[in-house]
């Protein structure tokens, strides 16, 4: 290729890179993107995009292993990307294995045999180091002082767009932390245990939501927005909600009005997520055959998140301990949710419910072993909203 054609191409090649980061805000998929263009543009058979984490004073980055992605750290000032975090410099070595700063340690978990390097720091607004860029393995010869230069405005580049992602990202877990501690305020005075219900439930619902064919951004929505579902519990006086036994009449009366509590508590949000708690919250009690509350809504009228949530809620309900009722059995709650399709369910819900069982129930033993380790309030915060690595979209 002639020289001329070869800065067209770079052109190009910069152009949809530019583009490409430029579109994404989440900081997962973001990382992705990065790596695979660069990859590419560099002709390097792997790139990897490490971030400091200035609160461990280390660099951590995501790993493919088999089919698992796997966050590995290491210590600031140790390897190639250690040295290059620490000092700002770049690197570029031919061989890997005859140069001291390489431990090697990342290669011994990957299987991966490394031989050229060349490593550039990601800068931050400040100047500061916020991560490394290392392309490995130039798929001829070693990687050029010209490749460098190429590296080094991609990371350029990549460095705004990563903090912005940054920032997005504690955004949005603040976000999706509140609305997980609004949710555990109402169940905190209804059950012992904390939180359980919620994160069994909002699993569930999101299980239920991908088996009924909604997209995965609507799943997740759904994930994070049923936990709200009973807030307006809250409303409830304490002599019906924790009444340990059957409610009169009018006492349940009362007790229905907690699903127009809580969307009067949602009503108008601004947030998506929170728009679509309040519909979940006003519909979740409503059946199919029109015999529930507080509409009586039937069928297809009834939002397709709720008639979902409902399953979840209900099933959910069934297995665990109230002040009003002993658990049922996994058994006992199946037979009894397939019984009542058509009834209070839609009966393509509970299909979806059974087709998806063996998911539900390993998602259920997992927030199970979760409570057993520990009874804190802390620790019944959902795990996927403490790492990077398991956060999904807004
Ligand atoms: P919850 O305890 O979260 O239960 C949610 C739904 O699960 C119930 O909606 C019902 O559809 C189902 N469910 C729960 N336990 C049972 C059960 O033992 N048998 C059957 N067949 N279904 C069950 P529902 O009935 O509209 O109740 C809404 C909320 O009202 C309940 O939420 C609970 O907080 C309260 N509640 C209902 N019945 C009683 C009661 O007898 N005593 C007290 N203290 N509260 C009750
Ligand atoms: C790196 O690849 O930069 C760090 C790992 C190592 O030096 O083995
Ligand atoms: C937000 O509105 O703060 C982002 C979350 C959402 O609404 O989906
Ligand atoms: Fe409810």
């Amino acid at each position: 290729m002639g020289r001329r054609q070869e800065l067209e191409k770079r052109q190009t090649l910069l152009s949809r890179f530019g583009r490409l980061v430029a579109a994404e805000t989440r900081l997962d998929a973001l990382l992705t993107i990065i790596a695979e263009e660069v990859r590419h543009i560099l002709a390097a058979d792997r790139c990897s995009v490490f971030l400091v984490d200035p609160y461990k004073g280390e660099l951590w980055t995501k790993v493919t292993l088999g089919v698992e992605e796997k966050i590995l750290r290491i210590p600031m000032g140790q390897g190639i990307a250690g040295f290059v975090a620490k000092t700002g410099s770049a690197v570029n070595i031919r061989d890997a294995y005859r140069d001291t700063r390489f431990t090697q340690d990342l290669d011994r978990i990957t299987g991966y045999q490394t031989r050229s390097v060349l490593a550039v720091p990601l800068k931050g607004r400040d100047g500061k180091a916020v991560g490394v860029f290392e392309v490995l393995n130039k798929s001829k010869g070693a990687f050029t002082d010209e490749d460098e230069g190429l590296l080094r405005i991609l990371a350029t580049m990549a460095a705004s767009f990563i903090e912005n992602a940054t920032l997005y990202e504690d955004l949005r877990r603040s976000h999706l932390e509140t609305i997980y501690r609004m949710a555990l305020v109402a169940e905190f005075r209804d059950q012992k245990d904390t939180g359980r219900h919620l994160r069994r439930m909002s699993r569930f619902s999101g299980i239920l939501a991908s088996a009924m064919g909604l997209s995965y951004l609507e799943s997740e929505d759904i994930r994070y927005a049923s936990p709200l579902h009973d807030i307006g519990k809250v409303a409830i006086p304490d002599a019906i909600l924790r009444k340990p036994g059957k409610l009169e009449a009018l006492e349940y009366e009362e007790m229905k009005r907690h699903t127009i509590y809580g969307s009067q508590m949602l009503a108008n949000a601004e947030s998506r997520l929170l728009r679509l708690a309040a519909k979940i919250a006003i519909a979740h009690h409503e059946h199919f055959d029109g015999s529930g509350y507080p509409y009586g809504l039937k069928a297809k009228e009834i939002p397709i998140e709720a008639r979902i949530v409902s399953v979840a809620d209900v099933f959910d309900a069934l297995v665990s301990k109230r002040v009003y009722k002993g658990a049922w059995t996994v058994e006992d709650a199946r037979s009894y949710v397939q019984g009542q399709a058509g009834k209070l369910f839609d009966p393509e819900v509970v299909e979806c419910l059974f087709k998806s069982f063996d998911d539900v129930l390993s998602a259920m033993e997992e927030e199970n072993r979760r409570i057993l380790e520990d009874e804190t309030v802390k620790e019944a915060f959902p795990q996927h909203l403490q790492g990077i690595d398991q956060h999904p979209h807004v």
